[in-house]
């Protein structure tokens, strides 16, 4: 298994180029499934193991998939499954989402249920309740659920939490329904838009996405569509506190300076200075932060997905701050790794209140989910001395070459196998 070793303490400098977004690939490449048409999809964070397991998951269902670069694509290869394998679904829980559009199309539909996670117990009692309101039928068989309907009809729901999958998973289905469906309460986030322009191009016409009331109108037979899926506005944000953290100067090129104005608003209270023009940010920082508090909440308000690495900043911050976290149950996992490099950090239920210190030092520590791994990385860079970061694996499902753009940026991190 890989480890990441990290020499601290040196400045980033210079450019790095961000990837396309991996949250909103997924859903998009799911969405394929509404078409027997070929799909074209640009901008796609291949390299990823979520993507590689999007990719496993599309042909396991009779899709044909081909990468090359950056684009794929996606076409038929007879006619399609309706019946996800465990061991898929496993492995990524968004594959929960080939669900939609297939009992939209072919009226019945089996998925096994995504089991928790380490962050959360992450139920989708807000996605079968949204299908329930199409008139969708549901039948729970050995872990698996079986949702039925000869016919979809299209419908209002009313989400009693902005969940980000669900407003995913009805979007697609609603998008092979004739009619108005109209989703209330609906998530806001920057992946929801770009799965509405995709869906846009497959022939649905879906508005207000972006807002809290999506209306989309499907259509029986959708068609391909070529699509570039916007930038990872959470791999920026990472690079961006990474650069505040360890210090110095470091423009992040192919960002999107408008999916991260909660981020930006709290890093520039905190002392970086953010400069952003069209299709690039550029952080500087010297010295500590100023201790700023944050509370994750779904979008526009501060991503949950930044919280870990935000924290890890705030590790050497001149002062006392909290971080509250409403998104997840069991999100400070990465505080017991931190507190390994010397970081002050009491985690009380949803809270973290954390002492600055002048510098960490390096430590052995190890990644408990994607964005805990992100955490120890930002602390890595900024720490002094060695760190050595294990179960890799989890950085690598949502960060490209994560050590060799680090690396252009003049870090000291190489991998080994351990
Ligand atoms: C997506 C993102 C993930 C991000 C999260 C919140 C993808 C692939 N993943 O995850 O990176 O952290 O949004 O921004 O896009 N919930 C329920 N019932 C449901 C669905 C969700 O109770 O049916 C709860 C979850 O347990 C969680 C909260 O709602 O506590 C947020 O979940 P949701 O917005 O659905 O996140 P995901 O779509 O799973």
């Amino acid at each position: 298994m890989d480890q990441l070793i990290i020499d601290g303490g040196r400045p980033l400098r210079g450019s790095v180029r961000m990837s396309g977004s991996k949250n909103a690939a997924l859903p998009i490449l799911i969405a394929t499934l509404l078409t027997d048409e070929p799909c074209t999809v640009d901008n796609v964070p291949v390299l990823l193991r979520d993507l590689r397991t999007t990719f496993r998951l599309l042909e396991s269902l009779g899709k044909s998939v081909e990468i090359s670069g950056s684009q794929v694509r996606v076409t038929a290869h007879g006619s399609l499954k309706t019946q996800a394998p465990y061991e898929i679904v496993k492995q990524m829980r968004a594959s929960v989402l080939a669900a939609g559009p297939l009992l939209a199309r072919f009226g019945l539909v089996r998925v096994p249920i995504p089991g928790g996670c380490a962050i959360g117990l992450r139920p989708i009692d807000i996605h079968l309740k949204g299908f329930a309101a199409l008139g969708a039928r549901e039948i729970a068989d050995s872990g698996d659920i079986i949702l039925s309907a000869p016919r979809l009809r299209a419908g209002r729901v009313r989400f009693k939490f902005p969940s980000v999958g669900a407003t995913e998973h009805l979007m697609m289905a609603a998008a092979a329904v004739p009619g108005a469906t109209v989703i209330e309460n609906a998530a806001r986030e920057p992946e929801i838009e770009d799965l509405a322009v995709f869906l846009g191009r497959l022939g649905a016409k879906v508005r207000g996405a972006g807002t809290a009331r999506i209306e989309v109108r499907g259509e029986r037979t959708l068609h391909g569509a070529v699509h570039a899926v916007i930038p990872d506005r959470i791999e920026t944000g990472t690079f961006m506190l990474a650069a505040a953290a360890a210090t110095g100067r470091l423009t992040l090129l192919g960002a999107e300076p408008r999916h991260l104005k909660a981020v930006t608003a709290k890093m520039r209270a905190a002392g970086a200075k953010i400069d952003e023009s069209a299709g690039s940010m550029t952080v500087s920082m010297s010295g500590r932060p100023r201790p700023v508090a944050i509370a994750t909440a779904p979008h526009p308000g501060f991503p949950t997905d930044l919280q870990a690495p935000w924290l890890a900043w705030m590790c050497r911050a001149s002062g006392r701050s909290r971080v509250t976290e409403t998104v997840f149950e069991n999100r400070f996992l990465h505080a017991a790794e931190l507190r390994r490099m010397g970081a002050h950090i009491a985690v009380t239920g949803s809270e973290a209140l954390v002492s600055g210190i002048e510098r960490l030092s390096g430590a052995p520590i190890m990644a408990s989910d994607i964005r805990a791994g992100a955490a120890l990385l930002v602390a890595g860079l900024a720490a002094g001395g060695r760190t050595t970061i294990s179960r890799v694996y989890h950085i690598d499902r949502g960060y490209e070459r994560v050590e060799v753009k680090l690396r252009g940026a003049g870090a000291r991190i190489r991998r080994v196998k351990a």
